[in-house]
């Protein structure tokens, strides 16, 4: 059974509480939070005083992804605002070791993030020192896009890499997640599904994300 994770940057802004608590309702395990800086990927979305906010009404975990450059000088504005999982983007790192020992030093789980194009092989010397790898299934920046289907590939890989190592680390796919790819998806070896769209434009979002859960 895998992890499911909806994204808020799919949920109304003005009812956040409310969805908020449909979440803490649901069978959903973590709430996976967007933040974008406008340079890294070509929107804006918020920062750490709104995860603050959703913090006090979350009861689950809670999964930052960070899509911003220079994460370093915000790791710990997102731990002091309840991150409980902060993941970088390996292309927005130029130190990403450093960045990770910095979350871990904080007390966070670390995650990072690769792109569509970046190979899952890239994360070879960072992989023993992180909790989660974030596979971009579409590319950052926007809710509501199609699944990119070469991830499905990157999946398989990354999972037998992780295997042969014998590590503890969880693949989360993130964009473009539906009731309709789900189960492939789960099949090729995610630990995680991130799901904005799919959840949120859902007329039954408690339903939907128990039909997540059941694949
Ligand atoms: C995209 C974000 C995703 C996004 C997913 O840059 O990282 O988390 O909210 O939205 P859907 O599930 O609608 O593709
Ligand atoms: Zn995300």
């Amino acid at each position: 059974m895998a992890i499911i994770a909806p994204s808020l940057l799919s949920a109304n802004f003005l009812h956040l509480e409310k969805d908020c608590e449909m979440i803490n309702n649901s069978k959903a395990d973590w709430f996976h939070l967007d933040v974008m800086d406008g340079k890294f990927v070509p929107n804006i979305s918020f920062g750490p005083m709104i995860v603050e906010f959703i913090a006090k009404s979350a009861k689950k975990y809670l999964d930052v992804h960070l899509m911003i450059e220079e994460p370093e000088k915000y790791t710990e504005a997102f731990k002091n605002a309840g991150a409980q999982n902060l993941t970088v983007h390996l292309e927005a790192c130029k130190h990403l070791h450093r960045n990770i020992q910095q979350i871990k030093a904080l007390g966070m789980n670390a995650g990072v993030a690769i792109n569509p194009h970046t190979p899952v092989e890239s994360l070879k010397d960072i992989l023993a020192d992180i909790d989660v790898v974030c596979l971009m299934s579409v590319n950052p920046g926007f809710g509501g896009q199609s699944f990119i289907p070469q991830t499905l590939e990157k999946i398989r890989t990354l999972k037998a890499i992780i295997k042969q190592r014998n590590l503890n680390v969880k693949i989360e796919i993130d964009g473009g997640v539906t009731l309709e790819n789900a189960k492939s998806i789960i099949e090729a070896g995610a630990d995680v599904l991130v799901a904005g769209n799919t959840v949120f434009k859902s007329t039954d979002p408690i339903e939907t994300i128990l039909q997540l859960k059941s694949f």
